[in-house]
């Protein structure tokens, strides 16, 4: 299974779903990768020191001789693999644009490690432009995750158009995994009808469990640890522990 983690809204917790819920797929011993397709980089900077990061997913994404497995590091959590990122990857959006392959860079460079990992994660960036659509025609499953507020359901028009075009021609498997509602807080009355909101839209794709604003996670990436080690008892890991099981039964 490959999944994309997208929305083109910044901030919703695409990278904080990325890099727990990697985090959660290895501790059960599944052979896990990170893709990390932001070139702001977060979910590398969350594993791996970014000063030490030589080869980048721009080096795979760009050069042919480059392999995946050239640039994957290994992570302090025992199963879990990151392909790092870096700022250069903003310029891969006009690079790729002009080439007959543009859209199946991604793709073509996972083939050759597919058999190494059991799960394939991709962080992607805050644009539906040429990194998310190589990361879309790359996986068999998108993972969309949407903040609770009252303007969640903006942009989801675009993105369900974007989904539904990979679908006609490149990658006629994709599937929605499911929906996460992010930063949810249980304070203010707006969560239960954000959710109603939402499942109106998603039905049942809705995952059940629903991740709570929590300051552990927000913290524990700079302390480049998954909410698992940095506060094991926290209402994040938890959370994501239960994300982790729902998705493992929807695959
Ligand atoms: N459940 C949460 N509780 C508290 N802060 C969160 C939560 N999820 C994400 N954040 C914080 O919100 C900001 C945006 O989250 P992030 O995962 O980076 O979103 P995205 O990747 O979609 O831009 C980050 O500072 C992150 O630490
Ligand atoms: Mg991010």
């Amino acid at each position: 299974m490959i999944i994309s983690i997208t929305n083109q809204k910044g901030g919703v917790g695409k990278t904080t779903t990325a890099i727990n819920l990697a985090a959660a797929i290895a501790s059960k011993g599944m052979r896990t990768l990170l893709i990390d397709l932001d070139p702001q980089a977060n979910s590398t900077m969350s594993y791996v020191d970014r000063r030490t990061v030589e080869k980048s997913m721009y080096d795979v994404l760009t050069e042919p001789d480059v392999a995946l497995q050239d640039v994957i590091r290994k992570s302090e959590v025992k199963n879990l693999d990151i392909a790092p990122a870096r700022i250069a990857l903003a310029k891969i959006e006009s690079k790729l644009l002009g080439e007959i392959d543009g859209h199946f860079r991604l793709r073509d460079k996972i083939d050759g490690s597919r058999t190494r990992y059991d799960a394939i994660l991709i962080d992607t960036p805050p644009t539906l432009g040429m990194i998310t659509v190589n990361a879309m025609v790359a996986s068999s499953h998108i993972l969309i995750p949407i903040q609770s507020s009252y303007f969640a359901l903006e942009g989801t028009d675009d993105l369900l158009e974007t989904i539904e075009k990979i679908k006609a021609r490149p990658n006629p498997t994709l599937r929605i995994l499911g929906v996460v509602i992010t930063l949810h807080d249980r304070r203010t009355v707006i969560g239960k009808d954000v959710f109603e909101q939402i499942a109106t839209v998603f039905g049942d794709k809705v995952f059940k469990t629903t991740i709570s604003k929590s300051v552990r996670l927000e913290e524990s990436p700079a302390h480049r640890e998954s909410i698992f080690t940095f506060a094991p008892r926290s209402s994040g890991a938890a959370e994501y522990y239960s994300l982790s099981e729902e998705v493992l039964s929807r695959v």
